[in-house]
């Protein structure tokens, strides 16, 4: 039984848009937010999460060093799939020839965990699923999700849904080995971009049960001082990502600082001191204003900036 009908088109908290070049993308009316402005929704997948974080690579690599152990990615905010979709997509043909090839046993695995709060958008999307273009051929396996929680969606890929607030929930999925952190803004969705958010993440990952924490990356669409602040103090590092559609600049970081093309150095921290919205975010409530001295000294205290 699926939780709402995944094919009322009749649902009002969304509506499609059309993106400069003729793109469709989908604006949430309760948020006031457009997914993916300035690109469309696979590319800025492409170019910000799969692309950036070399996953493919990271994949193939990770069979070879850890062949008993699965691949794990974090989908946070599924939303209407874009990130989840691309990342399948370009996994598969790569993995699929890896097989043929005999190079990797089928059990080898990648497992994508998507956390959502709310499935609506993705039955929105999938009622609209030939305008969106992406999920044109997923409709089957979407449906499954929804349906089961879980589907397999190749002998090497496992895509599972995680219902519920991931701010409040303890979900129990594995440890990640990427996360695609993609909520909407801090200022609508302040408890996704938490200090105890992004800490709950950072322990997922150093925290293992085998006490074997390997690498790991996050990225997300902000370029936000705050919210480098809030990673930085949960204890990531944290490095200037790629631009992407509209913006110049993003945000990626790490569990180890040699992850990173450009981490941010002490230089950075003259900006955190003189910004005007540098308080690191805490709580469930967006409050701007410039970081207090006891999170500044910590933050100069921190091995990044060493
Ligand atoms: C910008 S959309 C995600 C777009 C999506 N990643 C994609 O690739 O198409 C943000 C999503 O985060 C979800 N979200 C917001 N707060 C959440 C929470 N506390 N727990 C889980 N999901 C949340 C929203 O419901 C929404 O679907």
């Amino acid at each position: 039984m699926l939780p709402n009908n995944p094919i009322d088109p009749m649902m009002g908290n969304y509506e499609l848009v059309t993106l400069r070049g003729g793109v469709r993308s989908i604006r949430s009316l309760i948020h006031g937010e457009t997914m993916h402005v300035g690109t469309d929704p696979c590319t800025e997948a492409l170019e910000l999460h799969v692309g950036q974080q070399k996953i493919v690579k990271r994949v193939l690599e990770h069979q070879v060093t850890h062949p008993a152990s699965p691949f794990v990615i974090w989908d946070i905010g599924l939303g209407p799939a874009a990130n989840a979709i691309s990342a399948m997509m370009a996994l598969r043909d790569a993995l699929q020839t890896r097989r043929e090839n005999g190079d990797v046993e089928t059990s080898q695995r990648v497992e994508i965990h998507s956390f959502e709060i709310s499935t609506e958008i993705l039955e929105f999307a999938l009622s609209h699923a030939d305008a969106l273009g992406y999920l044109s051929g997923w409709e089957s396996t979407v449906l499954a999700l929804l349906s089961h929680g879980s589907v397999e969606v190749d002998p090497s890929i496992r895509w599972r849904l995680h219902r519920g607030d991931f701010s409040r929930e303890s979900h129990g999925a594995p440890s990640p080995n990427a996360i695609f952190h993609d909520p909407y803004s801090p200022a609508r969705n302040p408890e996704m971009w938490s200090l105890e958010t992004f800490a709950s993440e950072w322990m997922a990952v150093v925290d293992r049960e085998d006490g074997k924490s390997g690498p790991c990356m996050l990225t997300n669409y902000t370029r936000s001082t705050a919210v480098r602040v809030t990673m930085l103090l949960a204890g990531w590092f944290v490095g200037k990502g790629v631009p992407t559609g509209e913006k110049s600049e993003t945000t990626i970081a790490a569990n180890s600082v040699e992850l990173l093309d450009a981490p941010l150095g002490r230089e950075w921290l003259s900006r955190v001191r003189s910004s005007t919205n540098a308080s690191p975010i805490r709580g469930r409530n967006y409050e701007r204003g410039p970081i207090g001295p006891e999170d500044y000294a910590k933050l100069c205290k921190l091995p990044q900036f060493a």
